[in-house]
């Protein structure tokens, strides 16, 4: 379902010039659930961003459902990345003046999607353990709670695929378990899953573990 095929990424020219991504290659089957790991800086961030279609890579190809999407311009891109990929980041990105069933409804809205948006964005959130928390704003939830309220509108509009930039990264552990369960969960159910992380126990969790060390794909633990 995706295909990123010999991706570069350079940040600056000259004596500034950073390069990301160092010709990456990396394909996920529909249902997988893999975690990408490696040393910081190595590049995972910069991955994740040009699957998800909020960076560009600077060659190669990335390719989502046989469309490739790093050629799109700016309209095509947002609209092809709406319903098929959502995004969990570490610090979760929810609106602070709208309650937890907004900021879950949020893609739903933007979509213009059918049907009672609402009653659905409801759904989801029972499905998160949070419906007694709806009417909430993420100030008066806890880091835990605010992260499922982000899972959950990441999967609202049922996305192909959803990239998770260390979703767990500020969390206690009982917490992150909560988190990780949520993401095993959705992925027993058959979503797919590309996660970054730092932690060999989280990764353990997930089917394949890519390793990445100064912008390529390394064998082994990367280190
Ligand atoms: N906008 C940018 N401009 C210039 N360089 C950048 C930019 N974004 C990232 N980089 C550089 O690209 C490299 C890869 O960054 P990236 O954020 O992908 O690393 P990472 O593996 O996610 O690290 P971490 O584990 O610390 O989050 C780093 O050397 C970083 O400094
Ligand atoms: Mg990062």
């Amino acid at each position: 379902m995706l295909e990123v095929i010999n991706a570069t990424k350079q940040y600056g020219n000259g004596e500034a010039r950073v390069v990301a991504l160092n010709g990456v290659s990396l394909t996920a089957e529909r249902g997988e659930f893999i975690a990408i790991m490696g040393p910081s800086g190595c590049g995972k961030s910069t991955l994740l961003n040009v699957i998800g279609g909020l960076e560009r890579i600077s060659s190669g190809e990335v390719v989502l459902e046989g469309q490739r999407i790093d050629t799109l311009d700016e309209n095509s891109l947002v609209a092809t990345r709406r319903g098929k990929i959502a995004y969990v980041f570490q610090q979760y990105h929810l609106l602070a003046s709208l309650t937890a069933v907004e900021n879950v409804m949020l893609p739903l809205v933007l979509a213009g999607a059918l049907g009672d948006q609402h009653e659905l964005a409801m759904d989801i959130l029972k499905k998160v353990g949070l419906e007694k928390r709806a009417g909430h704003r993420p100030s008066q939830l806890s880091g835990g709670e605010q992260q499922r309220v982000a899972i959950a509108r990441a999967i609202v509009n049922n996305p192909s695929l959803v990239l998770a930039d260390e979703p767990t990264g500020n969390m206690d552990q009982k917490t992150s378990k909560e988190i990780l369960d949520m993401f095993c969960r959705m992925n027993d159910e058959g979503q797919t899953i590309i996660m970054v992380t730092h932690d060999p126990g989280i990764a353990r969790l997930a089917k394949r573990v890519v390793f990445l060390k100064d912008g390529q794909i390394v064998n082994g633990t990367g280190e």
